[in-house]
């Protein structure tokens, strides 16, 4: 169907000519009708299919036009004023005006200069799309396929034509985004305009360098990659700095005054600035390249869906290394960040979720290369050296980020904003709050329960204190334990049960006191960390859905290797030991302060327990894959003392009861637990609820399933174990997915 009966096309360069095509090849216009300067344009354009008819000007065209129809300016930016002068001179009243000039503030003032305000007919707008090449020879129909198209819609506009010219580009399967004309021509100037006015001018040198006339012979594909706009319109890129001259001003006075910065750092082998643009750069860079290679050209923000399909049955075998360890992932970027001096570590986890304490931390202006096949190297700051970020610290996924890092902010004197996505949003951050508000600091979150945005604000004075944990939590104890970094005097945390200790040992490993008596570590506030090199285990949380995987399908043997053995994270052996599975344990080591060994573990039949209370805390991350070994044991498994799982990533007691219940099994919730029935897993589709270990636990799941499982929703398996689905495979789970 025809969005517009007749188009007029003032100017057949590749924008205009591009448009015209595009809507003729989909069938979406009646006519096209072209005004060029030159006849032979008209006549290439006529030839080429892209227009019916034309004229050298629109006068001679505008007694064929009739309300509704269009016209669409696309002239250099400073011709469209004379353009507006012909509308007003010719056009008969009802006909909608739009334009693809790149700077919208200059042809809105042209319009008030032309009409004396801007005619409810006209839509300015701007296409983002384009290339070096140019004329009607260049026409493309597919220019704006998946590209943004601007509008800019003042007050005066009429809906029906800002309607009328959302549909035309849609038409040609663009993405409509609507935009406040100053905003616009700000962003403009920052992402196009400086870009070009850089590339014009290094050409340009480069070209007059007398002392370089072989610069072009040896040029490789750095200058190729970053000149290729150098061959775009001149006449048309001088229009667009001149209409939009205040704001590309001021981005290139921020361009040119950073230049200089980095000028001074060569000069001055300042190394850490270097690193620090090139770092920041590239990672920026990377996220771009992420972003366009997912999708043509828009980057909508779509969530990503992730499914995988199971075929039931196998076994495992072989020898894996599973990544690193999440806990000491984060706190490797956290404590390097706050040392004096270089930080290496290897082994690190490029999960999203230490990712995004790693991205936190370069917010604040820390100088961290990498990751690059797990090594990092973290430029310290000291404790006192953050800097503010510039907006939000976005923390996706991940609760350890947020949870710990709040501790850190209380202490600074710069305010800090902390968000995560649609699963943190709902988790409870009142257990920090309340600890962090007693110290001194000031810090608040939403409701009753503290869901983020959390927000801190800085240049508090912390007090010491003396803090008994509620609940056992070792993100609870840490937050503590990293306020009292910057508290005056000493600050202890006693804990209910013993959690995880990778705080109090990182911290000693960088020279910070930390003592422990039983229950309790305490720390004085005001002294230093020092640069350390840290080698990060294979993440035990990670290596246990294989352990369980190994445990229950018959035929396997399998060994993990350096996986770390924290006697705070061996829950999940001891457990499954309770319940009769065969794990060896050898070559035992200590790396960089922390237990490792590797685990050989053979199928064995499984029996129901009643877990040790004791252990849960231990074995609190693993405790879905553990529900899946519970539901292939004989007997029923009983687990108590848990209420914790219910603020994790998901419920994971209800969430992992409901799958079981719909693969066959008899599961039933408690309020701090769940009690499991073994019996044959059937087959059908599950809901991971975007938790990355449900989607794990049910994966294993499928080795003794007696038919396919689904399992939906399972991209943030990526926040912990990216190459989860290919290890998977590797040792013979029968895996695949399917992304969207
Ligand atoms: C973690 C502590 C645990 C765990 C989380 C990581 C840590 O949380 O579930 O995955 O690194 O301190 P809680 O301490 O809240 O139980």
């Amino acid at each position: 169907m025809n969005v517009v009966n007749t188009l007029v096309v003032v100017g057949l360069g590749l924008i205009g000519s591009s448009l015209a095509a595009g809507l003729k090849q989909r069938g979406r216009v009646g006519r096209v009708l072209g005004v060029a300067r030159r006849t032979e344009t008209l006549q290439e354009a006529q030839s080429m299919g892209i227009i019916d008819a034309g004229a050298l000007s629109l006068s001679e065209l505008s007694g064929e036009l009739v309300p509704g129809d269009v016209v669409f300016i696309s002239v250099p930016t400073l011709a469209v004023e004379s353009v507006l002068d012909e509308c007003k001179a010719c056009l008969p009243a009802g006909i909608i005006i739009t334009d693809g000039a790149s700077v919208k503030g200059s042809v809105l003032d042209a319009a008030r200069r032309v009409w004396g305000v801007v005619p409810p007919e006209l839509v300015a707008g701007h296409p983002i799309a384009g290339s070096e090449k140019s004329g009607v020879s260049a026409c493309n129909p597919d220019l704006y396929v998946n590209h943004r198209v601007i509008l800019t819609p003042v007050e005066e506009t009429s809906i029906g034509a800002h309607q009328k010219v959302t549909a035309l580009w849609q038409a040609v399967e663009a993405e409509v985004l609507n935009m406040p004309v100053d905003l616009h021509d700000d962003v403009l100037a920052a992402t196009s305009h400086l870009p070009h006015a850089i590339a014009y001018s290094l050409v340009d040198t480069l070209a007059h360098d007398s002392d370089n006339e072989d610069i072009f012979r040896y040029a490789a594909g750095g200058f190729r990659d970053f000149t290729r706009i150098a061959s775009s319109d001149p006449v048309m890129w001088h229009d667009i700095m001149q209409a939009n001259q205040a704001s590309v001003l001021d981005a290139i006075d921020l361009f040119s005054a950073n230049l200089g910065r980095l000028r001074k750092a060569i000069a001055t082998d300042d190394s850490e600035y270097m690193l620090g643009v090139f770092t920041r750069a590239k990672e920026a860079r990377d996220h771009f390249t992420r972003l366009i290679n997912k999708q043509a050209f828009v980057p909508k923000m779509q969530s990503k869906e992730v499914t995988y399909v199971m075929q039931p049955g196998g076994q495992v075998n072989g020898q894996i290394r599973v990544p690193g360890d999440k806990s000491i992932s984060h706190r490797s970027i956290m404590l390097g960040s706050l040392a004096e001096g270089v930080t290496e570590v290897e082994g690190f986890l490029e999960g999203e979720d230490a990712l995004a304490t790693l991205q936190a931390f370069r917010d604040m202006g820390v100088v961290i290369e990498g990751p690059n096949n797990g090594r990092v190297k973290i430029h310290g700051v000291g404790l006192h050296g953050l800097q503010k970020p510039a907006g939000p610290l976005y923390l996706g996924n991940s609760g350890t980020s947020m949870r710990l890092l709040a501790g850190i902010l209380a202490g600074q004197p710069f305010d800090t904003v902390l968000t995560g996505d649609e699963s943190l949003s709902k988790r409870p951050m009142n257990r920090v709050v309340k600890p962090l508000l007693s110290m001194g600091a000031r810090i608040e979150a939403e409701g009753e329960k503290g869901f983020p945005p959390v927000k801190i604000t800085g240049g508090q004075s912390l007090r010491a204190m003396d803090y008994t944990l509620p609940m056992a939590s070792a993100q609870v104890k840490s937050c503590v334990l990293l306020a009292g970094l910057y508290a005056d005097g000493e600050t202890s945390v006693t804990e209910p049960a013993p959690t995880r200790d990778h705080t109090e040992r990182m911290l000693r490993g960088f020279g910070y006191k930390v003592s422990s008596e039983g229950p309790k570590a305490s720390l004085k506030g005001g002294s230093s960390l020092f640069a350390t090199q840290i080698d990060v285990p294979a993440d035990i949380s990670s290596a246990a859905f294989f352990m369980v995987a190994a445990s229950i399908a018959p035929g396997s043997d399998l060994t993990l290797t350096h996986v770390g053995i924290n006697p705070t994270r061996i829950g999940i052996i001891n457990i499954l030991r309770l319940m009769g599975a065969d794990i060896t344990i050898s070559n035992e080591r200590e790396v960089g302060g922390e237990p490792v060994a590797d685990i050989r573990v053979q199928h064995a039949p499984l029996k129901g327990i009643q877990i040790p209370e004791d252990q849960v805390p231990l074995a609190i991350d693993e405790c879905p894959v553990l529900f899946v070994a519970a539901a292939c044991a004989e007997g029923t498994t009983v687990l108590t003392g848990a209420e914790e799982l219910r603020v994790k990533e998901s419920d994971r007691i209800q969430c992992m009861a409901d799958g079981l219940i719909t693969l066959g099994i008899k599961a039933e919730p408690t309020p701090d637990g769940i009690v499991i029935e073994g019996g044959q897993l059937g087959q059908g589709t599950v809901e991971s609820y975007g938790d990355h270990r449900i989607a794990m636990a049910f994966a294993v799941a499928s080795l003794r399933s007696s038919g396919p499982i689904t399992i939906l929703n399972c991209a943030n398996v990526g926040t912990s174990f990216p190459n989860f689905a290919e290890l998977a495979q590797n040792v013979g789970i029968k895996l695949t997915t399917q992304a969207q």
